[in-house]
């Protein structure tokens, strides 16, 4: 681990830096360039959330699994007006704790590892900056770099990984012969300076031009200003509220067992051949475990962000049982999923170039804006139908209940005007962010933990352990992940999110000039690279970045890795602290979520989310590579084009599980393949 001394980069060049300096305190005082945010949130009008929480998590377990950026913190008295807050935000409204709870998690995840970095120490360590030391890239090497992006499966990170290694320094400007200079960084200092202490000048994420083609600048993802600002709030609420975390456990745990009893009758189907075939019946198959992530997650999305069900698992499990020898999808996701190929076909063309490729029907442009339109069609019926069977409800005195996204946000009102806050066509363009920010990426983490469990026997019978010891056997929930119960399960997931973050660059634009505390300089319309991906194979911060490592995620790595980093100053409060932030993975040196006011607004509910998953599957089955198609060592067959994917399907071999509390299960299984058969 790195303290004092760096770690050597493995390319030519001198000694990197130690990545977390002190930065020097300078006397003079500089204000905060932080925007104030003055328009009034929306409200909401006549809607009632009436579900009781099971159980509320409580402030430790909001912490622990994970929370959002402060500027998200959910306003309860912008909500409520007092204790009589008929969302139930109010001081003494049934939420109000629980939200507390999530509330104390996204400040502390706001604040950086040991001491914040303040806009004085910044300026000081800018002016105190060695011009010899301030590493520029001359333009050829940017030119070279795309190269190697195109050819590398990670893209433009892999590259960017390579400036750092070539030089030996955790932050280099690179001059860009066809655009706006960029400057890249892989130290969690800078990453802080940017996504906090100097995030009003970087808050715009740099969005590729066919988002604004085809998104029409609607969605949180999509949108910059105030209108994201806005979107982001309302639309991460269920997300971090007790009594919706709740209601959407339940759904993953319904759907998780739903494809495991699926996979059971894949089970029961194998064992009866090899029978017939007078082999030991193993009851073993293979499968694209990525096609059942995919579905298994659009099954969980949908119906949490506006009660949609797509029964993909019910068509797999046709598919599996031979019912139905064919998959026939969806119009909606079908357009939705052509619209998502297209979209990483031209994820980086200039706007202009699209339109007129739009227009002149070139390429699948006319197909994406076609698709698009389908889904806005599909998707206005949706909001459209939810509004007027809640309508009728609350015309019949009754209270509605709010059990998704979508539920939250219909009755909304702008409170200066009393209208409605937003249009169907907002609406549904929050939907379609959240349906497509929050599926593949979850999808393609528990994919690849899949893995990482099948190849390593190890990590998969600490987890079979961990999912043994739950009370009666039982299967796991987010309060087992919250409580603590699936602890080193969800260091998994941290270690496969920290060397395969489904999205793995989060990159900024300057608002104004500026000089980074390094001493580059930016100017307006500049590029910040920043990339989850790079930075999780920091040598300066991570021990043996390239090892598949849970353990790093454990309370005393956690505080090595604090030490490691912090001022050499640092007291053991800042440390501890700094150990917490690490745990909610909010920090600026693990970001696979990103940092700062852009940052995702569905972090504690993935992680939970794929964590119960994960368990629940090595509950009832085990793993193991499919060494015909994907043998144990082979190079992991990823691409990322908008997120991490794998083009040709992640293969494993399957096995039920015998002993033990499963047997229930098993039986349960194979009487219902039973009766199907009948
Ligand atoms: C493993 C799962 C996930 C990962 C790794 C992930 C990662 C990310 C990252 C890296 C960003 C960009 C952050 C930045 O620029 O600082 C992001 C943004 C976003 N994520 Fe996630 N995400 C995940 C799941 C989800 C889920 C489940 C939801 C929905 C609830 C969601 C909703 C969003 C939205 C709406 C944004 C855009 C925020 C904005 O532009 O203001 N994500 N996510």
């Amino acid at each position: 681990m790195h303290a004092a001394g760096a770690v050597p980069l493995a390319a030519a060049g001198p000694p990197a830096p130690a990545a977390r300096r002190k930065l020097r305190v300078e006397t003079r005082r500089f204000s905060s360039s932080r925007a104030s945010r003055g328009s009034v949130p929306p409200r909401l009008g006549r809607a009632r959330r009436s579900a009781v929480p099971r159980r509320a998590l409580s402030e430790k377990e909001a912490e622990e699994a994970g929370g959002a950026s402060s500027e998200d913190a959910p306003d309860a008295s912008a909500s409520s007006g007092g204790g009589s807050c008929p969302l139930g935000f109010g001081k003494d409204g049934p939420i109000a704790n629980a939200v507390d709870g999530a509330r104390k998690a996204m400040y502390l995840s706001f604040m950086s590892s040991t001491s914040p970095l303040t806009m004085e120490e910044a300026r000081a360590s800018a002016s105190a900056a060695d011009p010899a030391d301030v590493t520029v890239l001359d333009n050829r090497v940017f030119l070279k770099s795309l190269k190697r992006a195109i050819e590398d499966p990670v893209g433009m990170p892999a590259a960017i990984l390579d400036w750092h290694g070539a030089v030996g320094k955790d932050t280099v400007g690179i001059e860009n012969p066809l655009g706006p200079g960029c400057v890249s960084t892989i130290d969690p200092r800078v990453v802080e300076y940017v996504c906090k202490t100097n995030a009003s000048n970087y808050r715009d994420r740099l969005l590729p031009d066919i988002f604004r083609l085809v998104l029409k600048d609607l969605g949180v993802t999509g949108s910059q200003g105030e209108y994201n600002r806005q979107h982001r709030k309302v639309c991460q609420k269920p997300f971090i509220n007790a009594s919706f975390l709740q209601t959407f456990s339940d759904v993953v745990e319904r759907r998780v067992e739903h494809l495991c009893d699926s996979w059971e009758m894949a089970a029961e189907k194998a064992a009866a051949t090899e029978t017939e075939n007078k082999a030991a019946a193993s009851g073993s198959f293979v499968t694209d475990v990525d096609l059942h992530s995919q579905h298994l997650l659009l099954d969980i999305i949908s119906p949490i962000s506006f009660d949609y069900n797509f029964n993909l698992l019910d068509k797999s499990r046709e598919v599996i049982t031979g019912s139905e020898t064919t998959f026939v999808e969806n119009p909606m996701l079908e357009a939705y999923h052509r619209s998502a190929e297209i979209m990483g076909e031209v994820f980086i063309t200039p706007l202009p170039l699209l339109e007129l490729g739009a227009k002149l029907g070139i390429g699948r442009l006319r197909e994406l804006t076609d698709a698009y339109d389908d889904l806005e069609r599909m998707g206005d019926d949706i909001v459209k139908k939810r509004r007027a069977m809640h309508q009728a409800t609350l015309d019949r005195g009754e209270e509605i209940e709010q059990i998704c996204l979508l539920d939250t946000m219909l009755f909304l009102e702008d409170p200066e005007t009393g209208e409605r806050a937003y249009t169907d066509e907002e609406l549904w363009g929050d939907m379609n962010d959240i349906m497509a920010a929050g599926h593949q990426t979850q999808a393609a983490t528990m994919t690849m933990a899949l893995l990482y469990i099948s190849r390593n026997p190890d990590v998969k019978a600490r987890i079979e352990a961990e999912v043994r010891a739950l009370p009666d056997g039982r299967a796991p929930t987010f309060e087992d992940v919250s409580e603590g119960r699936l602890e080193y399960t969800q260091w998994v997931i941290k270690e496969t999110l920290r060397l395969h973050p489904p999205i793995h660059m989060f990159p900024r634009l300057a608002s104004e000039s500026d000089v980074m505390p390094t001493g580059h300089r930016v100017e307006k319309g500049d590029l910040i690279l920043l990339s989850t991906w790079a930075m999780g194979r920091n040598p300066n911060v991570w021990e043996a970045p390239e090892t598949f490592d849970p353990e790093r995620f454990s309370d005393a790595r956690l505080h090595e890795l604090a030490r490691s980093q912090a001022d050499p100053d640092a007291d053991e409060d800042a440390i501890d602290r700094a150990v917490t932030m690490l745990k909610s993975g909010r920090d600026f040196i693990y970001t696979p979520f990103g940092a700062g006011p852009r940052s995702c607004i569905g972090g504690l509910f993935s992680l939970l989310t794929v964590t119960t998953i994960v368990a629940s599957c090595v509950r009832r089955f085990d793993f193991e590579p499919d060494e015909k198609t994907l043998p144990r060592d082979a190079p992991i067959p990823l691409r990322y084009d908008v997120t991490m994917c794998y083009p040709n399907g992640i293969n494993m071999k399957l096995t039920r599980r015998g002993a033990g509390g499963e047997e229930g299960k098993r039986k349960e299984a194979s009487e219902e393949v039973a009766a199907g058969a009948r």
